[in-house]
């Protein structure tokens, strides 16, 4: 039998493999204690984290579950017992009164139905399914805090639970926590543990000045906590934005308390800051509270990974005790993990409508914030540079709420020694055509124009799009068929498909019915408006907005067709470059050929009213949207404004006359203010609009 505190060796794991089981087990259990230890000394000590939390989880259960499994082969020095790391050395060591224990974990309903169970299993028949309270599980460092008489006297950090360090000097920093409790000067000891954490404005505000110092940033809010309170010079700690929230009363608790939940009332009434505190009768209305919090998270000014569950009644608590070093009575409900690891094993290029070039990074299927993400957009060529990353790499995966799936980080440490790096193709990867990356550009392009498959298919998909033509019932996968098949080529064939009625029916088994339906749709789709039109016209550089511009500064297609730069350049939102593409455009005889087939084959619209702005109140002006209105869609917000003789653009520029936004306004509100553009929220656009 290998000796079990030295570290593996690769001889070791041979070994493990060709004697049996046990030395399996155990081969097995070593390498995964290796990386934990690895990973604890990183995260508690050095406030580095070399993986992503929900990795570590991930690990430690393995580790756990092979513990449960065979528990005659726990290797004395398994981690899972163990909290935290070693103290360091620079500040004094403190031996807690009480162990500062850690929590068990649960991560779906099922597993939370199961401690609740094995609760109840331990408690008499008039006590079972006892009352729960829940809080946040804030993401910071647990610290426990002593008061004399009222007076803050020590905070000790929870060390590896028995021992901690006293940080009372850095505590003294925290602004929000009381030095002086007038309302507990007769209690001779009081003890309060809570988590001292960074708020994500703070951390952001804080990275930005580590940065702009030309220091290593900090990896997440915790770690800066963590690396603030250790600070030898308390002058550092007092410039990091740290916020003490309580969670528990361990020493000095009136008798008369006799639940969690009025312990908290008690801390926030002695003038604490605390989290939610929500009462549950049953683990279904657990269930609800944690899916309402996943929900909302995102809104909360710090981090939580989870919600934390109690039994609310403290002699309940009392009576249920602690197995090892986790309570019985309180456990961890964490949310699905919004960062994960996986490995990206390949980057493809996608070409776009307008034959923009586009990697796709192709991942080992992962879930991330409750959904399987499999794809994640690289951006650019520029954005594979900057993270340096590569085919085989190790990234991190962030997804929160609806927002599209990115890499955040690449793994370097542990990149595969045979990687190479990434080169932008030089011939497009569909067409063969050369590819090109102007200078002050971010997208590389191919040069094969519509005679590229991949763009011809795209500005199908535009042209058929709901924004465009809105061919209701002629799917992408529908158009892209017929495009292989040779059915489609060019937009302006959608309209002669009727003429193939027998072989849309039995190329793609779609039933007579089906067909019918999409040939009436496409036939609907000939009503359109001028604006729509131009938009399906797929210029680059002209978006929804643009096309509207466009339609009505011009009014009718053949002027908008024979209009010189010159004359494009009067339309809001038109630039030099935009108003040369569409210059472009509308000379490629190509073009001219299939607009001319479209209104052949009957596509018209009805005549653009073009408002007279003369003499309006917002005549000359060009507003810019942004955000969600609460009041109305944005559309009714830019009918408005028009109506008042506004012209409304899509992007801001120093000629923008205001900016409306509403709520989570992004960018456009950033630049604004660069460019000293006047911004305007939706109270005062509504007085504006006379409603
Ligand atoms: S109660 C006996 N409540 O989670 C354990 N802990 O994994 C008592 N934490 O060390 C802990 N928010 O750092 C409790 N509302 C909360 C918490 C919380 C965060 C942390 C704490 C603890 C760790 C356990």
């Amino acid at each position: 039998m290998t000796d079990p505190i030295a570290p593996l060796t690769s001889k070791d794991i041979h070994n493990a493999k060709s004697t049996g089981n046990d030395d399996a087990i155990v081969a097995k259990m070593r390498s995964l204690i290796k990386a934990l230890k690895i990973h604890n000394h990183a995260y508690y000590v050095l406030d580095n984290p070399r993986m992503e939390d929900s990795e570590y989880d991930q690990l430690r259960r393995s580790l756990l579950e092979l513990e449960e499994q065979y528990p005659d082969l726990v290797q004395p020095d398994s981690p899972i017992n163990q909290v935290g790391d070693m103290p360091l050395s620079a500040f004094t060591q403190v031996t807690h009164d009480i162990p500062m224990l850690s929590l068990g974990n649960v991560f779906d309903y099922d597993e939370l139905h199961g401690f609740m169970r094995r609760v109840n299993d331990r408690l008499n028949d008039a006590q079972k399914n006892p009352e729960y309270e829940m809080e946040l599980k804030l993401d910071g460092l647990a610290v426990s805090l002593k008061y004399a008489y009222g007076k803050f006297m020590q905070a000790v950090t929870r060390g590896d639970g028995q021992t901690g360090e006293d940080i009372t000097q850095n505590a003294k920093t925290i602004h929000n926590l009381p030095k002086w409790l007038p309302t507990a000067s007769d209690i001779e000891l009081l003890e309060v543990r809570g988590e001292v954490l960074i708020p994500k404005a703070g951390f952001e505000r804080l990275n930005r000045l580590t940065e702009e110092k030309g220091d290593k940033t900090f990896a997440n809010p915790r770690n800066a906590a963590a690396g603030s309170l250790r600070q030898l010079d308390p002058c550092v700690a007092d410039n990091r934005p740290l916020a003490f929230y309580a969670y528990s009363v361990n020493q000095g608790l009136s008798e008369h308390i006799k639940t969690q939940s009025a312990a908290l009332e008690w801390l926030k009434f002695l003038e604490f800051e605390i989290s939610t505190v929500e009462v549950v009768q049953n683990p279904r209305e657990a269930q609800d509270y944690y899916e309402y919090m996943v929900e909302t998270r995102n809104d909360l000014p710090f981090e939580i990974d989870g919600m934390v569950i109690k039994v609310n009644s403290l002699a309940l608590q009392q009576q249920l005790g602690f197995l090892s070093r986790e309570p019985r009575w309180a456990t961890a409900y964490k949310f699905p993990a919004e960062t994960v690891m996986t490995r990206l094993h390949a980057i493809e290029w996608q070409v776009g409508r307008t034959g923009a070039i586009t990697p796709v990074g192709k991942l080992q299927p992962v879930k991330v914030g409750g959904v399987t993400v499999s794809n994640v957009t690289l951006h650019n060529f520029g954005e594979i540079q900057r993270l340096d990353v590569r085919a085989g790499d190790m990234v991190s995966v962030h997804r929160a709420g609806d927002v599209i799936p990115k890499v955040t980080r690449v793994w370097h440490e542990q990149r595969p020694a045979d990687s190479e790096p990434v080169q932008l193709p030089s011939t497009c990867p569909v067409c063969d055509s050369p590819v090109v990356l102007p200078e002050d550009e971010a997208l590389a392009r191919c040069t094969g124009g519509l005679f590229c498959p991949a763009q011809q298919q795209e500005a199908l998909i535009h042209f058929v799009s709901r924004r465009a033509m809105d061919i209701d019932g002629l799917g992408a996968s529908w158009l892209v068929s017929f495009f292989e098949h040779g059915l489609v080529k060019t937009v302006a064939d959608i309209y002669q498909l009727h003429k193939h009625q027998e072989e849309l029916i039995t190329l793609e088994k779609l039933g007579e019915k089906s067909v019918q339906n999409i040939l009436s749709a496409i036939e609907a789709s000939k009503h359109t408006t001028l604006a729509s039109f131009i938009y399906a016209l797929g210029i680059r550089g002209v978006g929804e907005t643009t096309a509207q511009n466009l339609a009505q500064q011009f009014g009718d297609l053949d002027s908008l067709m024979a209009a010189d730069i010159d004359k494009l350049l009067q339309t809001p939102d038109v630039g030099a470059i935009t108003a040369e593409l569409a210059y472009k455009f509308f000379r490629a005889p190509h073009n001219i050929e299939v607009i001319t087939a479209l209104r052949e084959a009957g596509v018209h619209w009805k005549k653009v009213e073009q408002v007279a702005s003369e003499g309006l109140p917002l005549d000359g002006q060009t507003w810019v949207i942004t955000g969600a209105l609460d009041s109305m869609a944005r559309d009714e917000a830019k009918a408005k404004l028009q109506a008042l003789g506004a012209k409304v653009s899509g992007s801001i520029s120093a000629k923008t006359t205001a900016l409306l936004a509403g709520g989570k306004a992004g960018s456009k509100m950033a630049k604004a203010e660069k460019l000293g553009v006047k911004v305007v929220g939706e109270e005062e656009f509504l007085v504006l609009v006379g409603e």
